[in-house]
């Protein structure tokens, strides 16, 4: 078959370059002043085939100028770019290397069209934040968009146009290691979430200092199977619309450029080949204007699906999908011409792909300036700023979630003379960060990060009495132990810091055991008997089993995984310059055997009865039900009282809106900020709904003493879900109402649709 496609396109060839040759002086895809529509179609008729399929075709990039250049490999992709045959590099970045690379492609290919280059920055490029899943706990929309739009500045000072975030996958499972790039477990909050990540990182794409974003993993990855990588996924058309699809929605109505494939399945088809996802929902119902990725090699990978039987057959299967660009499988490269000449996949199909990608090349003005983004001075002042390294801090503690803080043992007390600091994490510069702070470029910020050792340092100075506690891997033994004993003995407060690796947070990081070590546990345990305010500092990319540590120590502050200015920020919170606002958007389960437990379930045919008393229920024997801290918790050091709920009517319309107020009081001696969450409850409809969803926030301040009264607008939007099809019913009946300051604790009324 191959055979007779390079005879055709041989034969065609000379035609198509004389054709184009007569009209190559002044092309009007190079004429500013044109439209961008007129200049793509001016352009679209000037590119051969192999050129269309080359700009569908995005390779894995790393250094082209460096010695690593000169390898054989690197000079065939740097041909390609010659030849027309790249449309987008990942991986290649840094002013100097995308600029060197983009005059390849703008001098010295036929149409000069731009590379597009893209990265994953995912929570920061040099400035690391904290992982997505900890700033998602910050429930602060303002600070996110923030975050996000500082890592776009950075990324696009370094020649980057794209990054493939934010992740929008909903997922329960806290054994899967790629929770951490998410935004917990809600579909509403997870939405908000989305839309503001994706605002952050494009602006309004109409300068230097934004890139284009890419909603991953579409669809439905954070259901994998068992929490394992790259597993199946085997969901129903209601989940996947009421549960999983509204944060990809959000974020594409928010104006995401990009939407990535997924790698798992979705109704037993693949999702970079599945035509319901691509085509029916994302480019048909949802009226996607921007251009669909695969995920790394997920084109091909559909051949060890056993849903393709080749290359060539991959490269058909997503293209007919309506998948656009592959990434690093090469199947479009290498068959897609063949593929239309053939008539198996039509022109039009192909046009319309390559002209979503160009319009992006036009819109960042990349046809003009092609090096626009790639500048080297503003690289320099961009990367690592003082003001960048600022908002790291700021977002860093305000993701930290206090989990327990008995007898008030946190703030630390000003008088206190010695602090016990043990953990070897603590000291670990390689251990704070996760995977995706862009280790394989060789080029990660980890030298400039401030560990949690030197952030108590800089607090407090020679109080700080450090020990390691635990080995690299979490193991103890008695000497360690000894020391750290000892240590604590001496000490007015001592802090622990237990956890899990950074290492262990991200891609291909399933976990079968989300818990702390026997090793840290043992040591918790001989900390515990020296009578010391005993503080846990977790160190996670996940929510942890923390049942078997929660009764050893007196407060637990949950500190995921921060950033660059871990240690700064986790010293503000524990001496209370910062009072902690955070609470967890995933449920920490209470055991493996639990997972996965969140809090919108459905109520079950024998919902065990809150007095829990009886047989026949739906219930574990040994352990509850609930999980250890539920979805939205979080403590502050101060106290919040939420009363007098109050509704404007018990009756609406379905047109109607219903307001919710309540009063809210800070009770306690400090000033605070609470999260005040609104959930309902539609307790009788054509598809079961679950026993609380999550419709409204506010995050408030409320200074000592003060009391704040909250106003919520219901709309009918808020009371409806999604049938199987994708549409959403409102439907009569009886609602529940509640708010409260977490998904446990809420004060309630009802109210009825008519
Ligand atoms: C991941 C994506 C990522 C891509 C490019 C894949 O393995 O699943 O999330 O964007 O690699 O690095």
């Amino acid at each position: 078959m191959k055979k007779i496609f390079f005879g055709i396109s041989l034969f065609l060839a000379p035609f198509l370059l004389s054709a184009q040759q007569k009209t190559n002086e002044h092309p009007l895809y190079k004429n500013k002043n044109a439209s961008i529509q007129d200049r793509i179609t001016d352009l679209l008729k000037r590119m051969t085939i192999e050129e269309k399929a080359g700009q569908l075709n995005q390779l894995n990039g790393g250094s082209f100028t460096g010695p690593a250049g000169n390898d054989a490999g690197q000079k065939a992709k740097m041909q390609m770019v010659r030849d027309g045959k790249v449309g987008s590099f990942l991986n290649v970045i840094g002013a100097a290397e995308t600029k060197a690379v983009q005059k390849i492609a703008v001098e010295e290919s036929r149409l000069g069209i731009p590379i597009l280059f893209a990265f994953d920055v995912i929570h920061g490029y040099k400035t690391i934040f904290p992982i997505p899943l900890a700033e998602a706990c910050s429930w602060d929309l303002p600070q996110i968009e923030k975050n996000a739009a500082v890592a776009a500045k950075e990324a696009a000072a370094a020649g980057l146009h794209w990054t493939f975030a934010p992740m929008c996958d909903i997922s329960n499972d806290p054994r899967w290691g790629r929770v951490m790039e998410g935004a917990g477990e809600d579909p509403y909050y997870g939405s908000v979430v989305a839309a503001a990540r994706v605002k952050g990182l494009q602006g309004n794409l109409n300068d230097d200092t934004h890139i284009l974003s890419t909603v991953k993993h579409y669809a439905a990855y954070g259901a994998v199977e068992a929490g394992r990588e790259y597993n199946n996924v085997d969901v129903s058309r209601f989940s996947l619309w009421n549960k999983y699809l509204p944060p990809y929605k959000a974020a594409v109505d928010a104006g995401a450029a990009t939407v990535m494939n997924a790698f798992n399945v979705f109704e037993g088809v693949p999702a970079s080949g599945n035509k319901y996802l691509v085509t029916d929902v994302l480019l048909n119902k949802w009226k996607f204007k921007g251009f669909v990725v695969s995920d790394w090699s997920s084109f091909s990978e559909m051949i060890q699906h056993g849903y393709a039987k080749d290359g060539e057959d991959a490269a058909l299967k997503a293209i007919s999908a309506g998948s656009m660009m592959d990434m690093e499988s090469k199947v479009v490269i290498e068959n897609l011409p063949a593929l239309i000449l053939e008539g198996k996949i039509s022109i039009q199909q192909v046009d319309d792909a390559v002209k979503r990608i160009l319009y992006y090349k036009f819109k960042l003005g990349l046809f003009d300036n092609p090096y626009k983004f790639s500048d080297e001075q503003r690289e320099a002042v961009t990367e690592l700023s003082k003001e960048n390294k600022a908002e790291a801090r700021k977002a860093a503690a305000g993701s930290i979630v206090l989990l327990k803080n008995d007898n008030q043992v946190l703030p630390i007390n000003p008088s206190a003379k010695k602090i016990a600091l043990v953990g070897r994490y603590a000291k670990s510069k390689e251990d704070m960060f996760d995977f995706w702070i862009g280790y394989w470029t060789g080029k990660p910020s980890v030298d400039d990060a401030v560990t949690i050792y030197d952030g108590l340092k800089n607090k407090y100075g020679n109080a700080i009495e450090y020990s390691e506690g635990y080995n690299a891997d979490a193991t103890t033994n008695d000497e360690l132990i000894k020391a750290a004993v000892q240590s604590a003995s001496n000490a007015d407060i001592v802090l622990v810091n237990i956890g899990i690796s950074g290492k262990m947070a991200g891609e291909d990081r399933a976990l079968a055991f989300p818990e702390i070590s026997e090793g840290q546990v043992e040591l918790l345990k001989a900390l515990q008997k020296t009578g010391k305010p005993l503080v846990a500092l977790v160190s996670s990319g996940r929510p942890l089993v923390l049942t078997k540590i929660q009764p050893l120590v007196s407060s637990i502050v949950q500190c995921w995984i921060l950033g660059i200015e871990t240690g700064n920020a986790v010293a503000d919170v524990l001496s209370g310059d910062v009072n902690p606002t955070a609470k967890t958007v995933m449920s920490f389960p209470y055991a493996i055997g639990q997972i996965p437990v969140y809090y919108n379930h459905f109520n079950t045919s024998r919902p065990l009865p809150t007095d829990k008393e009886g047989n026949w229920f739906s219930r574990y024997r040994d352990i509850p039900n609930a999980p250890l801290y539920p979805f939205g918790f979080g403590l502050s050091y101060t106290n919040y009282k939420y009363d007098n709920l109050r509704i404007s009517n018990t009756s609406i319309q379905k047109t109607d809106k219903l307001i919710v107020k309540v009063n809210v009081t800070n009770t306690g001696k400090i000033d605070g900020e609470e999260v005040v969450q609104l959930y309902i409850r539609d307790i009788t409809a054509s598809l079961i709904r679950p026993v609380k969803e999550l419709k409204s926030f506010q995050k408030i301040k409320l200074k000592a003493g003060e009391m704040k009264e909250l106003s919520f607008l219901l709309s009918a939007k808020d009371l409806s879900f999604y049938d199987a099809n994708g549409d959403l019913h409102l439907e009569p009946g009886a609602f529940k109402v509640f708010v409260g300051g977490d998904s446990e604790h809420l004060l309630e009324k009802d109210f009825t649709v008519q």
